[in-house]
């Protein structure tokens, strides 16, 4: 194939409608991305029908002003690619509608790309990973270990039995009373606040294995809040924050040394909108050099949704002659490892 291969990817999983053009050289050639959060923050969350109508108003937009600042025409694409899951369903269907609707006039090979996927290998374009590595998957919708030995080759070491990572800091945000994103505003509440001075649990904490549970913390959360102390809010965001931090760490070690027993992993990859918080980067870096690993972060926006990660996997899909037919039907659940309990989160 050759060097300059271009692909166009699109992401309409979640609250993100983007589009983006990556090359074999791992260049991102154009992006353009819309964020909905300001539709849905009246309502504390995504509301999945909103969802689904903007990136119907906005996605053949983006994809244009992308194609026209990379001055790029379709004629100059190696092929297609698209979130085909999972997510929510109403979005998942319009992107993947847009990229078979291209891949039929232009005659396309069209890819459906597991959003999972595109995560689990953003540091492949990024950085140039190579395989086998450990990925720590952390964002609003999942909280997986994964061991990446190939594109398509993946192993979840551990999942989350209750929350993902991202949905505890959000919910413990609005116990809070912190606002919506949860994250970055409980992160910045937590910077002024002594981490040490309300005890919380740390569930799994010390236990084998690589699963995480956030379900328990947020409850002794809101337990703690039935007789708030005044002036503790900055301690009781920063001792749930450093909590979570305790048992992502913890879980993290464990899998560390399992994925050793059985591949020659040489990085620690961490993604996913949880990424962005600078107390767990800190400590994944202490936690990577302890297993004799490197710890690998994507840049910001390449952690949180965005398309240029899904045209990359598409892209590495296309290299292999991974591609999809037109019957494609998009999977609101999509678990990356074929093992996985069926009725897994994703
Ligand atoms: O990957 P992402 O943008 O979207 C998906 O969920 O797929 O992740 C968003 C999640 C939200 O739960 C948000 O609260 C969390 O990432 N997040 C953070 C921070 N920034 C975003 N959590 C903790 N600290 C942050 N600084
Ligand atoms: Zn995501």
């Amino acid at each position: 194939m050759s060097a300059a291969m271009v692909v166009l990817g699109l992401e309409t999983s979640c609250d993100e409608t983007a589009a983006a053009l990556v090359d074999a050289e791992r260049r991102v050639l154009g992006e353009t991305i819309l964020s909905q959060l300001e539709e849905h923050r009246p309502y504390g969350g995504v509301v999945p029908e909103i969802a689904a109508r903007s990136h119907l108003d906005h996605l053949d937009r983006l994809i244009e002003r992308t194609m026209r600042e990379s001055k790029l025409g379709f004629g100059d694409l190696a092929g297609i690619a698209a979130t085909g899951g999972p997510g929510l369903i109403g979005g998942v269907m319009v992107g993947v509608m847009m990229a078979k609707a291209i891949s039929a006039v232009r005659n396309l090979p069209f890819i459906a790309v597991n959003h999972l996927e595109g995560h689990a290998l953003s540091a492949r374009l990024s950085h140039g990973v190579a395989f086998p590595y450990l990925l720590l998957l952390v964002s609003g919708g999942h909280c997986q270990l994964l061991l990446v030995e190939d594109v398509g080759g993946y192993r979840r070491l551990g999942t989350t039995i209750d929350d993902a990572a991202g949905e505890a800091f959000d919910k413990a945000a609005k116990l809070l009373g912190l606002g919506y994103p949860g994250g970055p505003a409980l992160e910045r509440a937590a910077s002024a606040g002594d981490p040490s001075r309300i005890p919380l649990p740390r569930p799994m904490l010390g236990r084998p294995g690589c699963d995480f549970s956030f379900s328990g913390l947020k409850t002794a959360l809101r337990h703690r809040l039935a007789k708030p102390a005044p002036g503790e809010m900055a301690d009781l965001a920063a001792s749930f924050q450093a909590a979570v931090v305790d048992c992502l760490a913890d879980r993290t070690s464990n899998a560390i040394a399992m994925a050793k027993t059985i591949a020659p992993v040489t990085a620690l990859v961490v993604a996913g909108g949880v990424a962005a918080n600078a107390s767990l980067r800190q400590r994944l870096d202490r936690v990577a050099a302890a297993g004799g690993l490197d710890l690998v972060a994507p840049p910001l926006k390449l952690c949180t949704d965005n398309a240029a990660m899904i045209a990359w996997a598409g892209l590495e899909r296309l290299q292999r002659g991974l591609v999809d037919g037109l019957d494609f039907a998009p999977r609101p659940r999509w678990p990356l490892d074929p093992s996985a309990k069926p009725g897994a989160r994703a």
